[in-house]
């Protein structure tokens, strides 16, 4: 199937709408999140309107569909990723997965394979979104396990000079940004999977701002868990993916407890389902569930490839322009090498809230401030920064207009 933006741009309602007094809305924030085409607002709403009831519980007709519809997302999602039915879990959100897989380690007892203790290391990079970062600090304060880190380098690529050194025979878990969400930089995953493998730890992927952007093969990529959330991916908040080899959630304790994901219950105890339902107790996200299902078809119409291209011609086209704006610095990689839509900058001395302002003022939506990524904005340098992140509905006339709103910004300020 060929691909037009402007055309693709058409199944998006909200970019139909004026902002700011009529002006035509540039929508740069996507590394936030997404915006939705008709089929996943129609397929969210059809749920309610038609299905809804309680999946894998009621005794009636809807409960049977819903269970169906449920069942069918899951099936799609695992095509998405090329993984089985039974490796994906919905969560509420990435967050709530990356949480969900530092948790329960921390559940592991003596003799389970994640059981962490003091003497143990746990491996992250400097270029972590809070959300894979925080937990992993939790989990090493909780275990007495050490946490250690990948630096970046001022150029905003990971440091991997010291990989022997970082990554040790004591490492138990490398977690790690597929895509840095302020960077745009594409990690060197393959050459950090192998020698994770080789001292036996395993790989907890991030992959919130791959996901939606670039085909991801988790086979391919020989990692051992993943996480991704549906509303980056232009389908519905309040869904989330937490992927893992099925024979590491055959191990993997369960976090939170509750109805549905059980075997069996006594008053004194329980035993676990099989997964993916030993992690998902409480009524599921159906609704959710199979507005990501429509998101996922919709991006796999258009072809994940394509839509990283387009996104990467995107990219190079404003990395040049922003080399004529005098005052402009790209924060991160200012080559097309391993890097992925999301371009954060500063313009001379006036602060990223300001320049977010004014470009709003003219109607384009961009992030400004740490971008949840605050030890990297430090050892960037730039405590806060704007960030124009694209999708498949952008066009070089939304960049165009961002490098006037640039222009703009720096005429105002003086
Ligand atoms: N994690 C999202 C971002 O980078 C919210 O903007």
């Amino acid at each position: 199937m060929s691909f037009n933006a402007s055309v693709s741009a058409q199944d998006f309602p909200i970019l139909t709408r004026k902002i700011r007094d009529d002006k035509r809305l540039v929508y740069l924030d996507s590394g936030a999140t997404s915006q939705k085409p008709h089929v996943v607002i129609d397929a969210q709403s059809n749920f309610y309107r038609m299905q809804n009831a309680a999946a894998h519980r009621g005794a009636h007709q809807l409960a049977e569909e819903a269970t169906d519809a449920l069942e069918n997302a899951r099936q799609i999602v695992a095509n998405f990723l090329n993984a089985h039915h039974d490796e994906v879990v919905f969560t509420k959100s990435a967050t709530e997965s990356l949480n969900l897989v530092a948790y329960a380690m921390g559940n592991a007892e003596k003799g389970n394979r994640f059981h962490l203790t003091a003497g143990d290391g746990i491996v992250v990079t400097e270029m972590e979104h809070h959300a894979n970062l925080i937990p992993w600090q939790q989990l090493a304060a909780r275990t007495g396990a050490t946490l250690s880190w990948f630096e970046v380098t001022p150029e905003g690529r990971l440091d991997l000079s010291n990989i022997a050194q970082v990554i040790t025979d004591k490492t138990k878990v490398v977690a790690l940004t597929h895509q840095s969400n302020v960077l745009g930089t594409i990690i060197p995953l393959q050459e950090i999977v192998k020698r994770a493998h080789e001292v036996g730890a395993v790989v907890v992927l991030d992959a919130c701002q791959s996901v939606p952007h670039m085909p991801v093969d988790v086979k391919a990529l020989d990692i051992d868990f993943l996480a991704f959330s549906g509303h980056k991916t232009v389908g519905p908040t309040g869904i989330g993916i937490f992927w893992g080899r099925r024979e590491l959630l055959a191990e993997l304790p369960p976090f939170l407890t509750g109805g549905s994901m059980i075997e069996n219950v006594t008053m004194t105890g329980a035993t676990w389902a099989p997964a993916p339902k030993k992690f998902e107790p409480g009524v599921p996200s159906m609704a959710q569930a199979v507005g990501l299902g429509a998101a996922l078809t919709y991006l796999t119409d258009i072809g994940m490839n394509n839509i990283h291209e387009h996104e990467l011609s995107l990219t190079k086209y404003l990395l040049k322009e922003f080399e004529a704006i005098e005052g402009l610095t790209v924060i991160g990689p200012r080559d097309m090498n391993m890097r992925g839509g999301s371009v954060s900058f500063t313009v001379g001395d006036i602060h990223p809230h300001d320049v977010g302002q004014y470009l709003d003022s003219q109607g384009i939506a961009v992030r400004t401030g740490h971008h949840c990524a605050w030890p990297l904005a430090r050892k960037m340098g730039v405590p806060a920064s704007t960030r124009a992140s694209f999708y498949l509905y952008n066009t070089q006339d939304d960049l165009d207009a961002l490098v006037t709103g640039i222009r703009g910004a720096q005429k105002y300020f003086g």
